[in-house]
Parts: C-alpha cells; structure tokens; sequence
C-alpha cells in the first residue's frame, strides 16, 4: 500500500509479452536453471516485480497494476497483500503473499463477502509468553489459515527491535532485547513452514520508528547494528531457514536497506547461509535496478516504473544477468516449494473454531501480572463493576498490515460473564450505551482510516456512577487501552502516559472502592508499553493483557479467576517516566524539508529524516541495568499465584572450552500449579570492549508445576553467546576473562549465580 498517490505519474509501461503457446519446457523442481535459459528477458522481469497491490474499494488509479493485463487475472482471494507473476507458457504460477503477524490478513474496503482468519494476540504478547512451544503454535495457526486459504506466503515473523516505548508497530514486534525476539521468531517461523507455508521475516533491518518511515536514515554504530539490530534476523534465519526475508523502508548510515549489498548478500546471504529470497518491503526503496543487484531479489507488490528500471538496467548492462538470473532462480526456486505450485487443493475453510480455541490459550500464557496484593484470583462469586470502555469493546490487536478481519471478538464483560462472574448491571449498561453510541460516530471504512484508525474516546465518569457501583460490587475492574499501528508512532501525552480522565477515574475508583475494603483491579489491553509508576499505589492488581486476539475477554477472565495461573514475563522495561528512556532525546529523529521536486504522499506523510541511535548497544535493560537506572517494573518481570525457588547452577566445567552446560531444578513452592520462566543471563568481562551489566542468553519455561513439584532445566551457551562485535577487527570476539552466570526470574531478580573463565580471546569469524 503506501506510496500510493506518488506512483500515479509513473509512465505506464506494458511489456507487451505476447501470448506465446505453451512450451514442451514446464517448471519442475529439478530444471529451474534450464527454465531460466528459456526465459526472455521480458518474462525474467516479470519474475523479480510483483504483480501490484489489489484492495477491493481504494479509490481508482490509487494503486495502478504493474501491467494492465494483471487486471484481468483475479486474486484468489480479494485484498491480499500482493502476487508474483506467472509465465504460463512455462508453467510457472503465480504466487500469493498475504500479512501477518496477528493473523491473515485481507484488506477489503468493499466487505463484501470478507473472509474471517482467527486473530491471535498481538506478537509483543506471543514473546511474553518466552515459551517456544506456544510461539510455534501461533505460528502453526497462521500456515495452517494460509494454506486452507490458498495463500502461499504468510509476511510475519515481524520482529524488529522496541527501541524506545513510542515506536507505532510496537506491538507486532517481540521484544527490547535480540535474544528473545530471534528464538521467538524462529519458533513462529517453525510453526508457519511446517504447514508448507513459506514466511517472510521482516523488516530487515533498524526499522524501529514508524514516523517518515519510508525515507527515515537510521544511524548507528556497526557493533549496535551487529549487537542489537540484526542479531534477532541473524538467530532467525539459523535457526528456522525461513522461505523468503523482507528488507525494511528505512535508510541505514545513508543507503536503503532493499538497496545495501552489504547487508543482503554479504551478511545476510554469505556470513549467515540464508538461502531464501529476499523482498522489499512494499513500495519501499528508491532504485529497484540497484536493489536487485544489492541482491533484493523480488520488488514488492510490484510498480510499473520498477518494470521499467530493472528492463532498461539489464538491457544496458548496469545490471548484471548474472544478478538478475540469480534473482529470478530464487523466486523460481520459491515458487516450486509453493502450495500453489504443488496443487494443493484448498478447502476456504480454515477451522476457525480449534484456532480460536488455541488462540485464547496462547493469550492467557502471554499476559503479565505485574501487581496483586492479595486480590486475585478473584473469589468465584464476585459482583464486579466493570468500568472502561474497552472492558466492552476490547482492541484484539493493532492497525495497518498487521490487522485482521474477524467474525467476533470476545470483550471482558462476555469472558467475565462466560466465566461465571457477576456484573454490576448499572455500570455495564451505562458503558454498553455509551460505546454503543460513540461507535456510530466511526467513519465509513475507507482506504485512509488503514493509517489513521478510530478509537473511542474514553468515558468520564461520574463520582455518583462510582458511588452507586461499590454498594452494589465486590470488586471493580478498569481497563485502560491504547490503540497504535502502522506508520505512525505514539505520543507521550495521553497515550504513553494516562489521560485526565483515566487518571480521574482511577483516583475516585480507588478512593470509594478501597473506603469500603473492597479491590481495584487494572487490565490494560495495549499493544506496548505505559507510564505506570504514578498511579500503580490507587490500585490492588495490575494485569497486562497487552491485544490478546479475538477470544481476549475470556483470556483474561482466566486469569483473573485463576483458571490459568499468569506465566507471562515482560519483554521490554517499563520505565518510570518517558525521559528515563535512553532514546527518548532522539525520537522520532530529525524530520527535513522535501527535496525540489518531492511530492508528499497525502496517504502516508513521509519527509527526508534522520535518527541516530546514540543509545548504541545500551537499549532497554542492557541501559538500565548497566546504569542502575530505577524502572517501574524491569525487563523479565512477572508474578504468578504460586512461589518458585531455584536451586544451585551447576556447570560442567569451570573452565570454558567450546561450550558449557548450566544446569538448574526450580520448585513450585506454592499452593497451585504454576509455569516458570527461567532466564539465564550473562556478565561478560570488560576488556577492550565495554560490556552492558548482562544480557540474556538463554530462557525455558517450565512445564504446569504441581505444588512441591522441580524441574531441572539446562542451558548450553556456545562461543558466539560469549561474543561481542568489534569492529576494529570486524569481527565477533569473546574476550579472555571471568564470566558471570546469572539465573532469575527476571533481569534483576537473579536467585543464583556461578562463574567461568575463559583463557584467552576467540575471535570468531
Ligand atoms: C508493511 C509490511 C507489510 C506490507 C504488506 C507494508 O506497509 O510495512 O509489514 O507486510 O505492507 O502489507
């Protein structure tokens, strides 16, 4: 989508591929390198440029096709996020890609027969769960929709970094830190390719702003880039060899991301093996003759000016036909291993019922409690006010790419009800008339509100409303939301921080509730990360529910009546205030005018910018920590209904050689069964590199412990965990010294710890 309005311009150029009779030479998986000699030019272009965007509803000539005669070809199904050419005469079909992250995706403006995919929770909530088992289940969910809907490619994992807490897509990424977010993609990867369905690990690479995304420069440090940035790809494509890899908008130290050779084909492709192929990301980049010599192998969905480039670049000579056969080998190479090639019969009918189902059993694992003095799980027979408007209109998830068409979503007051709970009537049908009311006023779905989506502002409410629900409740509940997406970033005001009229209502709740001995319980159903420092004393209980999908009401009634006992642990710090943020003095970066000549993109704004990441390596935890900086609740941070003790770390050696061996038993110690999240962090030595005060290296959940029940878990770190980057030597380095295990429950709640040496230095190449 995107650039939209800038491409109208564009020249419109056909290439006039004749209809040419039905070669003796059909694609197989075994003569793509002789496909490839039988290819014109012309067809060999149509390869490497997609086929154009379709969304059923945009204004006309918005997103024009690559090549008028696409127009004729119908999508398999109406607004997926692109397609591939196909050479009949070859036998090469075309193929179909479609988001997401949070489920499949169909962008269809006309709703006219739309098409529901089960909407999981958001991927911020999937990593808080640290559990790789659950992750692949997500992902299994989304290859299995894909395939029943005949998609071939699924553009998720998306994992780019959370800088900074503002950052708009916040809530499709995993994490603050790389560790987590590769492991974790690589499992939602497992999950998705297993099914056949390839993925696209996006969005490659230090695409962490959304504000001018498409023209932003990102500067950064070669060891914070190494480190931080492409660390969680560099773990991804190792561990779960994923089908095809999508570079990102933005511009590193000066150069397009699609367009760097640097990172696509000398790291990406050559140090890490990726052997799949790589897209842009849509409309991104500014020269696609250069970004397929850069080795950005498929233009995504596809412009006619692209066309053109690559056809006159090749013609020319200033792209080489040995770059471009390799690029067309690796989408010939993908298109063999697609469904759509091996005639997979698709049914239209994913199961959306067993989805739904394990759906709402990954978000309960996800969700966070991050308070709770003695008020939950609540008594079963609890009256509860409910108050909030999103206790009955929940957000299952963000905006933009990363959105999904569902047939319903569960809100708290059905999960409450559905988990046998009372409402306080009064309370709830005041909020159901209300959002009732508000919702008229939402706009009708057009191709703009994609970028700038409706929420309902939050209800003031009256002291006498409050009064009058605590005579007749047990308890009061409150959930505060926020709404972020694609292509923007949040603000402080009013969204990182709270509202007057949340914080008003918060104050009254807590003073009335709380004069009569009865609790105040916090969901916050938000894709990212909240001041929470100034009003966490008003409350009894604080759970994070983060967008937890289409069944969120009845995850978190789980937790709250103690069906699931919480096990989701924080993926990003919560800083006491915005400011204590390391990158908070430089985002969104630095906005320029237009060029001469420049046209703003009326969709999506985006201007000439700058950011520089002078936080370099100390992001999230790894500054907080290293600077003893007080946060409101630290990186790995989440309590249970049960108690954990870790016993002692013992590793098979004192002495590292090529790896060692952390072995450790966690108890429930507890009243109810309960998981633990076991992280494993690591205190390198200072030597000529400064090292952060220890990172994590490691994490396992354990399995449902019954009271007085262990398990023993093992860590094994290898060399490269011991590493960090230097650049004088461009190269990975484990400096000789003392290394310190740390084994906790969170980064700073570190229960045992041991040491090793090593001898002397590794370079590692
Ligand atoms: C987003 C990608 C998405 C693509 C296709 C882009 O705007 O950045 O994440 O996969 O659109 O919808």
């Amino acid at each position: 989508m995107k650039k939209s309005l800038l491409i109208i311009g564009f020249a419109c150029f056909n290439l006039m591929v004749s209809a040419q009779e039905k070669s003796t030479l059909q694609l197989n998986k075994s003569n793509v390198k002789q496909v490839i000699k039988a290819l014109t030019l012309e067809e060999k272009v149509k390869l490497v440029v997609g086929m154009g965007m379709y969304i059923p509803g945009a204004p006309a000539g918005l997103l024009p096709p690559n090549d008028p005669e696409d127009d004729k070809i119908a999508p398999k199904i109406p607004g997926t996020s692109g397609r591939t050419h196909a050479v009949t005469r070859l036998g090469i079909p075309s193929i179909t890609l479609s988001d997401g992250p949070a489920g499949i995706h169909f962008l269809d403006l006309t709703n006219a027969k739309p098409k529901y995919a089960t909407a999981i929770p958001i991927g911020t909530l999937l990593a808080s769960t640290w559990d790789t088992i659950m992750t692949q289940k997500a992902g299994e969910i989304l290859g299995r929709e894909a395939k029943e809907y005949g998609i071939d490619i699924v553009l998720t994992p998306a994992f780019n970094i959370q800088r900074n807490p503002l950052g708009g897509r916040n809530f499709e990424y995993y994490s603050e830190d790389p560790f987590l977010s590769g492991t974790i993609a690589a499992a939602v990867t497992n999950g998705i390719q297993k099914q056949g369905i390839g993925v696209s690990v996006k969005h490659f690479a230090a695409n962490n702003t959304e504000t001018n995304r498409m023209k932003l420069n990102t500067i950064v440090s070669e060891r914070a880039l190494r480190e931080i940035y492409l660390k969680g790809f560099e773990i991804a494509v190792k561990k779960s060899n994923p089908w095809t890899l999508m570079t990102s908008y933005n511009l590193i130290n000066g150069i397009y991301t699609s367009e760097s050779k640097d990172l696509i084909t000398n790291i990406l492709r050559k140090e890490w093996g990726f052997r799949g192929l790589v897209m842009s990301d849509w409309f991104a980049g500014q020269n696609a003759a250069l970004s397929l010599s850069a080795g950005n192998d498929l233009q995504m969905p596809g412009r006619p000016d692209q066309t053109q480039t690559i056809f006159n670049a090749a013609k020319k000579g200033s792209l080489s036909m040995t770059d471009l056969d390799a690029s067309v080998e690796r989408v010939l190479n993908l298109i063999v291993k697609s469904i759509t090639f091996n005639k997979y019969n698709y049914s239209n009918k994913p199961d959306l019922t067993a989805n739904a189902a394990v759906s709402r059993t990954i978000a309960s694992e996800g969700m966070v409690l991050l308070k709770n003095d003695k008020a939950l799980p609540l008594p079963k027979s609890s009256t509860i006010a409910l108050f909030g408007n999103a206790s009955y209109d929940i957000i299952a998830g963000g905006t933009g790419s990363g959105d999904v068409v569902k047939k319903y979503t569960i809100s708290l007051d059905e999960g409450l009800v559905n988990s046998g709970f009372k409402l306080q009537q009064n309370t709830k049908s005041i909020y159901e008339d209300y959002v009732k009311y508000e919702n008229t006023k939402r706009p009708v779905p057009s191709f703009m509100d994609v970028f700038n989506p409706f929420t309902i502002k939050e209800m003031p409410v009256k002291t006498e409303m409050i009064t009058a629900a605590v005579a007749k409740s047990d308890v009061a509940i409150i959930t505060i939301s926020r709404l972020s997406g694609e292509s923007k970033d949040r603000k402080v005001a009013d969204d990182f921080n709270l509202t007057d009229t949340e914080k008003q209502t918060l104050q009254t709740l807590s003073e009335s509730f709380h004069a009569q001995n009865k609790k105040v319980i916090v969901v916050i159903n938000a894709g990212g990360v909240i001041e929470m420092e100034s009003w966490s004393h008003l409350t009894d209980a604080i759970l994070m529910a983060w967008q937890p999908g289409m069944e969120g009401g009845n995850a978190i009634a789980d937790i709250l009546s103690g069906k699931v006992n919480p096990s989701g642990k924080l993926t990003a710090t919560f800083p006491i205030a915005y400011l204590d943020v390391p990158s908070s003095q430089n985002f969104p970066g630095k906005q320029f005018p237009l060029k001469e000549g420049e046209i703003l993109d009326p969709v999506m704004p985006t201007y000439p910018a700058e950011i520089t990441y002078d936080d370099d390596i100390y992001v999230g935890y790894r500054y907080f920590n290293t600077k003893k900086v007080k946060t409101a609740y630290e990186f790995g941070f989440g309590l249970s209904y049960t108690q954990f003790a870790y016993g002692d770390i013992k590793l098979n050696s004192t002495d590292f050689k090529d790896k060692i061996t952390a072995t450790i038993s966690i108890k429930n110690t507890g009243k109810v069964a309960g998981k633990e999240v076991v992280q494993l962090y690591l205190t390198a030595p200072t030597g000529k590199l400064k090292k952060p005060a220890e990172e994590l290296k490691g994490f396992a959940k354990t399995k449902l412990l019954q009271p007085n029940e262990s398990q023993t878990i093992s860590f094994t770190l290898t060399q490269s965990e011991l590493a960090s980057y230097d650049p004088t030597l461009s190269s990975w380095i484990a400096e000789a010294g003392k290394y310190t295990i740390k084994i906790g429950a969170s980064s700073l709640d570190i229960n045992q710890t041991k040491e090793f040496g090593l001898k002397k230095d590794r370079v590692l190449k």
